[in-house]
């Protein structure tokens, strides 16, 4: 028997965004019904034309972020068309919203949100949310990066940047282009100790509320990754509330103990409606040059995990010393080395994750995966 209700379900579809009306289904009035029986969630929903374009997309995020709720074996999508009188209704409330601007974050609401999360520090978050952000870009997707961190802010760093974040004349924080990349770090807003300290005190939540509603994000970003600090406390929901796109990666060592804690980032997932995209193991095997191969951390807990979770292993990064230096010297190693085994299978999930989270405009889509394949060896 599941806990779950229909109130959680539509929790969880505050999540889907129709693409064409930049809004959420619920707050769009589409969503005609919720009924939950033996593990099968149903969800009606009401779209402005049966057979529009966005359909296949609507349907399927429903069904993933549904389908991330606990117990929901199964989701049912039962799809009707609006009448006439409701479409001119919905485009009234679309339009209202635009105007209210009730995008608290001004991440664009057809931005998918890609969220890095581990239990710890250390099991290469940052290095992995850079890399990924970075050969998403190269493949031709406009990529944002969010260093939410505050903590451990590596970001910047890794990207070889040190300017400061400046706001533009509407007082916005204007991101700043890190090869290509937007990146918003909140490592590059603080000057002095006394500043990074003041972030770590009371209600840091609340602080990187505010930080966020103040970033003018472009609009027209296809992906936005989320470094997201370690960890499953107020921060992680407070940015879950915030970006209710958002997705999840969890990034875990192939030691037993680290997947235990990074089931627990998964449960934070869930409980905030997050869908889990899926597991990138990190720092597996070592293989030297002469090509003997060491599994110091040991092996399958990334796999071992994403079987637990129910969601694919899209990537185990071997370990390498090329992404300490890459991320030392501000080159990542997608860039740097894009041939590197462990570069190839950042690429590679890259790729796995535009093919699991395929971007709102979809029509380059295929090309840039098809970008992505042909960076990988053996392909190009
Ligand atoms: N695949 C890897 N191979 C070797 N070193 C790695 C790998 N991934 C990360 N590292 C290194 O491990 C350290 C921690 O990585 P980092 O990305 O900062 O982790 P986190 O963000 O989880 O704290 C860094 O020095 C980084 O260069
Ligand atoms: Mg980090």
């Amino acid at each position: 028997m599941t806990t779950t209700t229909p109130a959680d379900v539509e929790a969880a579809l505050r999540g889907v965004v129709d693409p064409e009306l930049g809004g959420d289904v619920v707050e769009l009035g589409m969503v005609r019904g919720v009924t939950i029986e033996d593990g099968i969630a149903t969800v009606k929903i009401a779209l402005t034309i049966a057979a529009c374009p966005m359909r296949d997309q609507i349907e399927s995020d429903v069904k993933r972020k549904v389908g991330a709720l606990p117990g929901i074996e199964k989701t049912e999508v039962e799809v009707a068309a609006m009448t006439a009188e409701e479409r001119s209704g919905l485009m009234a409330v679309a339009r209202r919203r635009a105007r209210e601007g009730a995008n608290p974050t001004m991440v664009s609401p057809l931005t998918r949100v890609i969220a890095v999360g581990s239990g710890k520090g250390g099991v290469g978050k940052s290095s992995i949310a850079v890399n990924l952000a970075v050969a998403l870009r190269r493949a031709g997707f406009a990529v944002g990066l969010l260093d939410a961190d505050i903590w451990g802010f590596s970001v910047p760093r890794m990207l070889g940047v040190s300017e400061r974040l400046q706001a533009n004349q509407d007082r916005k924080i204007v991101p700043i282009d890190a090869a290509g990349v937007q990146l918003v770090s909140t490592g590059l807003l603080v000057e002095t100790e006394e500043t990074a300290l003041m972030w770590r005190g009371l209600m840091l939540s609340k602080a990187l509320e505010q930080f966020l509603q103040d970033v003018a994000w472009d609009q027209s970003l296809d992906y936005l990754v989320l470094d997201m600090p370690p960890g499953t406390g107020d921060i992680q929901m407070a940015l879950a509330r915030l970006l209710p796109q958002a997705e999840m990666v969890v990034v875990t060592t192939p030691q037993k103990a680290a997947q235990k804690v990074a089931a627990r980032v998964a449960d934070m997932a869930r409980r905030s409606y997050m869908p889990v995209v899926g597991v990138i193991e990190n720092m597996a095997g070592f293989t030297t040059e002469d090509g003997r191969h060491y599994e110091l951390f040991g092996a399958g807990g990334g796999k071992a995990l994403a079987d637990d979770l129910g969601v694919p292993l899209i990537a185990s990064v071997p370990l390498d010393p090329m992404v300490v230096s890459g991320g030392d010297e501000g080159m990542p190693v997608v860039t740097a080395h894009p041939e590197a085994p462990s570069a190839q299978a950042i690429i590679a999930a890259a790729a796995r994750i535009v093919e699991l989270v395929p971007p709102a405009e979809d029509e380059t889509c295929t090309a840039r995966i098809a970008v992505l394949m042909e960076q990988l060896e053996g392909r190009a």
